[in-house]
């Protein structure tokens, strides 16, 4: 049954206000936001203030309101705000990627032990469907890899650089300006936002729940034109890619970093904000999926589309976690990496299998070879304060 929805909106930012006007288009959804919690009470606001509260709990103890959809960028506030709801038995939808992928687990407990429901489809990837679609279509079984384009920033800023030779600096003002990037940036360009995207879509891949801070992460924070040049002369572009893979012994390896990619392959014309992702099976091979992944709208809609399944008590069932396959991650796999260094010191600190390849001119030094994902997880904190660049190759 399509129920009417009351909604308390926290937050009413850049995805805030692409949820308020995609659901003013969208009259067939009965769904109408009641409330809206905000920090800011300086910024000038497009709506009568009588919709506004500055207390959560006018809108957590209000018995009418029965959905909560939580669009704030503070991860613990956030958790607080979803975790409090659920346990007033609110349905919640929420865009917080990193909120998720720390208390995901809790949250699955929560939701099967209340009965209530939380959707995130909203969190990964934007507009495109990619969660319900890997909950809903994909076996475990025949499943392989998800791999994908999960930060549309990076790829702005990456596209921006390639195809028109922006700098770095103004790629990432440009992203900030049109609200794709993070509040702090740090987290597209770290690689992180697009490992929170990845630890959501591993559960819903394979059933497992990995935490972030056991996956390597690594982003397009230092890349120099050097770094495109080398991936030119190459044909490759470099995109910012993470990836969730099975092996044959049911081992499950994740990664984050950015890739020197061949034109054969999909995300080679994934440019600017779009996302592309990529899943691999036994018996179909490859099946792709793209669209816009930042941005008020692309989000707003995929906010709008948890909301509408809301309606109809779609919950997540996280059937695969229940069919416990026998999954175990590990950071075991061995990888072929391209890395940039200016410092001895800096190749020093890596535990390469086997060097390939080795070039060093006065400014431009660099190796490729193979390395385990679990050396690079040991010094990926040492990384962050180093002139160096990794793409996977
Ligand atoms: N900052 C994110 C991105 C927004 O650039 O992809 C969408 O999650």
């Amino acid at each position: 049954m399509n129920q009417q929805l009351n909604i308390g909106l926290f937050g009413f930012g850049v995805v805030g206000n692409g949820l308020y006007e995609v659901l003013k288009q969208s009259p067939a959804t009965h769904a109408v936001i009641s409330r809206i919690c905000i920090k800011n009470r300086h910024k000038q606001r497009s709506l009568p203030p009588e919709i506004f509260t500055f207390t959560p709990d006018d809108i957590l103890d209000d018995p009418k309101i029965n959905l909560v959809v939580e669009l704030i960028d503070d991860a613990e506030t956030a958790y607080l705000i979803v975790k409090s709801a659920l346990e007033k038995g609110k349905s919640v939808v929420s865009g917080n990627k990193k909120m998720l992928a720390a208390h995901l687990p809790e949250f699955i407990g929560i939701q099967q032990k209340l009965g209530v429901g939380l959707l995130y489809d909203a969190s990964a990837c934007g507009s495109i469907p990619v969660i319900r679609n890997l909950e809903e279509y994909y076996d475990t079984d025949l499943l392989q890899s998800v791999t994908g384009i999960l930060n549309g920033s990076s790829n702005y800023i990456l596209s921006k650089m390639y195809n028109h030779g922006v700098d770095y600096a103004e790629a990432l003002y440009q992203a900030q300006e049109y609200g794709f990037a993070e509040s702090d940036p740090v987290f597209d360009v770290g690689g992180l936002d697009a490992l929170y995207k990845l630890v959501i879509i591993t559960v819903h891949a394979f059933g497992v729940y990995v935490s972030p801070d056991e996956v390597f992460n690594f982003g397009i924070s230092k890349i120099t034109g050097q770094d495109m040049q080398y991936a030119r002369e190459k044909g490759r572009k470099i995109k910012l890619v993470g990836q969730v893979m099975k092996d044959p012994e049911n081992g499950l390896s994740l990664f984050v970093m950015p890739r020197m990619v061949t034109p054969d392959k999909y995300i080679y014309n994934v440019e600017d904000e779009f996302n592309g992702v990529v899943i691999k099976g036994a018996f179909y091979d490859k099946q792709f999926m793209f669209g816009k992944g930042a941005g008020a709208y692309p989000t707003g809609s995929a906010v709008l589309s948890d909301i509408t399944a809301r309606g109809y008590n779609y919950r997540y069932e996280y059937k695969k976690m229940k069919q416990k396959k026998g999954l175990a991650f590990s950071n075991n796999a061995i990888v072929q990496v391209y890395l940039r260094y200016e410092e001895e010191a800096d190749l020093n600190l890596f535990n390469f299998e086997i060097i390939r390849e080795r070039y060093s001119s006065d400014d431009f030094r660099y190796v490729t070879g193979l390395i385990k994902l679990s050396n690079l997880q040991k010094i990926k904190h040492d990384l962050s304060d180093r002139n160096i660049f990794l793409a996977e190759i």
